[in-house]
């Protein structure tokens, strides 16, 4: 494939220089004036945006993270109702914690917020610092993060480039260049900063990830007709939106097999603590056996467990997406003489299940098989 790289602004094809953008007074102001004039006809009222504390937009980055608005929304509410200020937070327990995250995923997300709490209790009297460079020290926050909390709480000049941001530059510029590239997210980043205006960089932020989710859509559905950059977009004049953005594609994540027993004695449910480390550390999950079992397997690890069964059936399959690992997953429907529960083990009703016990989402599809069947708010990504 042909590299076309494009002075953002006079429109010329440039092979050597692509890391300064060409300076174009006009069309600055034109980009971000109809960029800001879109968003405020569109942007969704959304919590954190209503009232943007420091504290409120940091959960709310650290939630979005791999997750979409819809689904952070209620996560959103509760946390901040268990935790209203960053104190709370830090004195939290972690099992707490955990349980409002259950089915978010990317839990070391949380573990990292309750990790800058403290930091923030010991060293910044408990508030959040405005300075890019400081947020960026804190567990948990990287550029992305640090310039958002910047510019959206504290109305700071900082680029905050996610994944929307860069398929939105990516197409107005007509960049052919791999946005999976650090030097490219740099490059983005550079604009951005160039682009905003002084008085609503927040704002400017928040309208092009907002533009990235809602109207420039990734792949060959993009909105142009509704887009307030389409009279400023290469890659709309160009025919290229199908094209661009350009991504290397990822690794192929490392496929595993594993066998899920939903062990229930009456109404409770036989559930153990992952390891200290690693994937899904310190949640909680049904007996998960590597490989896929069958029956006379199964059988065999009850035995050695002491449990006696009185049904076992198979049910369905499912499958979860880590970011670098494929769970496939058999699970195996388990009803045993009421015991004691083997060491490690805890046999768990549905109260602890519903208030206490984070269960990742991994295990969704077998919710519906532990004590009174909860639901699930699923994930997005
Ligand atoms: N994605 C992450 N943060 C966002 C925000 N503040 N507005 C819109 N989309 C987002």
């Amino acid at each position: 494939m042909t590299v076309k790289k494009y002075n953002t602004f006079d429109n010329k094809p440039d092979q050597n220089n692509h890391e300064e953008f060409e300076s174009n007074q006009d069309y600055d102001s034109k980009f971000s004036k109809s960029l800001l004039l879109w968003y405020d006809q569109n942007a969704r009222i959304l919590p954190w945006r209503e009232n943007p504390q420091p504290y409120r937009v940091w959960v709310s980055e650290i939630m979005l993270q791999q997750t979409q608005v819809l689904t952070v929304l209620p996560y959103f509410e509760r946390f901040i109702e268990a935790f209203p200020e960053i104190k709370d937070l830090a004195c939290a327990e972690e099992s707490q914690i955990l349980k409002l995250w259950e089915g978010l995923g990317y839990y070391n997300r949380v573990r990292n917020m309750k990790r800058a709490a403290k930091i923030l209790i010991d060293q910044f009297d408990g508030k959040l610092p405005e300075d890019y460079e400081l947020l960026l020290k804190l567990p948990g926050i990287g550029a992305y993060t640090a310039g958002a909390i910047a510019s959206i709480a504290f109305n700071k000049r900082e680029a905050a480039i996610d994944g929307n941001v860069l398929r939105v530059f990516s197409r107005v510029t007509g960049s052919y260049e791999d946005i999976a590239k650090p030097e490219v997210k740099k490059e983005f980043q550079n604009l951005a900063l160039k682009l905003q205006p002084i008085n609503r960089p927040g704002d400017f932020n928040q309208a092009l990830m907002e533009l990235g989710a809602k109207i420039c859509l990734p792949k060959a559905a993009p909105l142009c007709a509704l887009c307030p950059l389409v009279n400023l977009c290469e890659a709309f004049s160009d025919k290229t939106t199908g094209e661009i953005p350009v991504k290397t594609p990822k690794k192929k994540r490392k496929m595993e097999m594993r066998s899920i027993l939903i062990i229930r004695a009456k109404d409770q449910v036989l559930l153990k603590q992952r390891p200290e480390k690693g994937l899904l550390a310190r949640l909680w999950e049904p007996l998960n056996i590597e490989g896929f079992t069958s029956e006379e397997g199964v059988l065999e690890i009850l035995e050695e467990l002491g449990l006696e069964s009185l049904s076992i059936r198979r049910i369905e399959k499912a499958k979860h997406l880590f970011t670098h690992i494929e769970w496939q997953l058999q699970g195996y429907l388990i009803e045993i003489m009421e015991t004691k529960p083997p060491e490690g083990f805890i046999f768990a009703g549905h109260e602890a299940i519903k208030n206490k016990i984070a269960l990742p989402s991994a295990f969704k599809a077998y919710i519906k098989y532990l004590p009174k069947g909860l639901s699930y708010v699923s994930r997005t990504d």
